[in-house]
């Protein structure tokens, strides 16, 4: 892990609140792996306390793509720095998505904003020539973001574009076509909860990518506990990606 300053080099919005990112990290495009985030703060002034976490969403040579979605004060900062702004980042943090050949089918599945880290996973799937699949979920067709993978499966809650109705549901129609299949997700807790159940039911290994407020970012603080079936987990250091049985999911949900 580095800390260092980069300047950002493209800076658009995508969709209503959503912004996609990049700047220029050498080391970070050696060493990020798919699930892994940065916590950054801009260089000049910053009115609050702590950095704020964010996937990688993407490299592309040496430019590391961040996706977000305005949230509060820190990200309405963030989307208001321009092109060649100072950031202070801090990265790569955690532990990423296990990546094992043994599976038939790669299966991703994000609600909503959780689609942030599932680009970088799907294009090392490419990489590595495994068979790779999309089902993302989103409220309708306005908030749709993007993410190049064949033969996604989009569901949306208005019904407004593909399957109408959560994401897990257009999931567990498709359950029995795949034979070997292994799931990777990332979206809010009542999504996780359900993709979790869903996989434990059919006996399908299933990573999930979690959040939770941060403060260190390293694994010092114990600020962003999860409850697990065992012991508190630290999302930064022992997560975020987590084997989705680690968890204890009837604890109150903190997403
Ligand atoms: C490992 C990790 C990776 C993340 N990756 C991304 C990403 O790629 N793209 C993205 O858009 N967001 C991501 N997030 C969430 C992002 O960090 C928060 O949205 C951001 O910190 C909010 O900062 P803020 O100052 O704008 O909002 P705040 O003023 O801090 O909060 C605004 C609202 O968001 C809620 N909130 C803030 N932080 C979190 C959190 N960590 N978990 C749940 N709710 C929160 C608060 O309850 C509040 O309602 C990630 C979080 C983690 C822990
Ligand atoms: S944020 Fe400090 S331990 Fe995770």
């Amino acid at each position: 892990m580095l800390e260092q300053k980069v300047n950002i080099v493209s800076h658009q919005k995508i969709a209503p609140d959503v912004f996609l990112l990049s700047f220029r990290s050498d080391y970070l495009a050696a060493k990020a792996r798919p699930g892994q985030f940065v916590h950054l703060k801009p260089s000049g002034p910053w009115p609050l306390l702590l950095r704020r976490p964010f996937s990688i969403n993407r490299i592309k040579g040496k430019n590391i793509f961040i996706m977000y979605r305005v949230a509060g004060r820190g990200t309405s900062i963030l989307s208001s720095l321009p092109q060649g702004a100072e950031l202070d980042v801090m990265g790569p943090l955690g532990n990423g998505f296990e990546i094992d050949k043994k599976y038939s089918d790669h299966l991703i599945l994000a609600g909503g904003i959780g689609l942030a880290p599932m680009q970088f996973l799907a294009d090392r799937l490419k990489t590595m020539k495994l068979n790779a699949r999309l089902f993302y979920g989103c409220s309708g067709k306005k908030d749709l973001l993007p993410c190049a993978v064949p033969g996604k499966v989009i569901a949306t809650d208005d019904g407004s574009c593909g399957y109408k109705g959560f994401v897990t549901d257009a999931f567990l129609s498709r359950i029995n076509k795949f034979r070997t299949p292994v799931v990777y997700a990332c979206g809010p807790w009542p999504m996780l909860k359900k993709t979790a159940r869903i996989c434990r039911e059919n006996k399908i290994d299933c990573q999930v990518s979690l959040e939770a407020f941060m403060a260190c970012g390293v694994g010092a603080c114990q600020g962003c506990v999860v409850k697990g079936v065992k012991e508190y987990l630290t999302v930064c250091r022992q997560g975020p990606v987590f084997n989705s049985r680690e968890i204890d999911w009837e604890q109150e949900a903190t997403l």
